[in-house]
């Protein structure tokens, strides 16, 4: 039997899934292995995430990855990744300025092969979302708990608490998303502000620790195989009742596609 042809999942695709209502399942990957379990299962998109210092590195925090790491990667994943797109991260200290953030962007897709790049931080980046959405780069904007000011942050907390860091994280989505973000992605936020921001918003968000209302979900891929030390409270190990890699990441799929994840148990009020 011939298998279908499956199609390349574009930011069209995403805005097109958040129209209907159909929840977008995406996971982060840093090798061609894990990607290729990845885009055969179906997930929507995969992140080359700076989370790679940490899982891959062993670093403490994102603070050490460089543009040079992401690209390695991004080219790795590359290579499996036929229908997923494929999202990589613009690390810390590599946009201080709309003209860097263009030059970074550019190798990781031209060198890495990504289709989207995600960057963290509210109202400050729309000059950089403004600059590089003109020159074809779709951006996908990183609000609330934004790790790479863990240090500034003063460590790995719930964002958007108190009602006048709630109204800003609203009104920076709105002003990322007038400057052109494709895509929002919400981490570590209270539910009630999550729903607030995907319904002000045309375009989709994306929940870790943001609760069910998002538009979709990411993971981080070692805390779904059940493998990092104190995971966090909105991860969930799916190897427990999947018992090999490419179940869990399917239960994953599935289980965020009918809404079934993330639970209140991940949740943050
Ligand atoms: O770097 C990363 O993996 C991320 C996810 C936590 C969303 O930004």
């Amino acid at each position: 039997m011939t298998k279908p042809i499956k199609r390349r999942v574009t930011v069209t695709t995403l805005h097109n899934m958040k129209k209907k209502g159909e929840k977008i399942a995406s996971l982060t990957a840093y090798d061609a292995s894990f990607a290729r379990v990845m885009d055969d299962q179906g997930v929507d998109f995969i992140l080359v995430g700076d989370s790679l210092g940490m899982v891959i590195q062993g670093h403490e925090t994102t603070v050490p990855v460089s543009v040079d790491d992401i690209i390695y990667h991004t080219k790795a994943v590359a290579t499996s990744c036929d229908t997923a797109l494929l999202m990589a991260d613009l690390p810390f200290m590599s946009y201080t300025s709309p003209q860097q953030a263009l030059t970074n962007a550019a190798r990781i897709m031209q060198e890495g092969g990504a289709h989207m790049i995600k960057l963290e931080g509210g109202a400050p980046q729309i000059e950089t979302v403004r600059q590089l959405t003109h020159h074809g780069v779709p951006v996908c904007a990183h609000l609330g708990l934004t790790p790479q000011s863990v240090h500034k942050l003063g460590g790995y907390r719930v964002q958007g608490r108190e009602q006048d860091a709630a109204q800003q994280m609203l009104e920076d989505a709105v002003a990322l998303q007038n400057a052109g973000a494709d895509m929002v992605l919400l981490e570590c936020v209270p539910v009630q502000l999550a729903k607030d921001i995907t319904e002000k918003l045309s375009v989709p968000t994306i929940g870790i620790g943001a609760g069910t209302d998002c538009d979709g979900q990411i993971l981080v891929l070692q805390d779904l195989i059940g493998i990092t030390p104190n995971a966090p409270k909105f991860s969930k190990d799916f190897m427990v009742e999947n018992g090999t890699i490419p179940k869990a990441i399917k239960a994953y799929i599935d289980d965020v596609k009918s809404s079934d994840f993330p639970t209140e148990n991940h949740c943050f009020v």
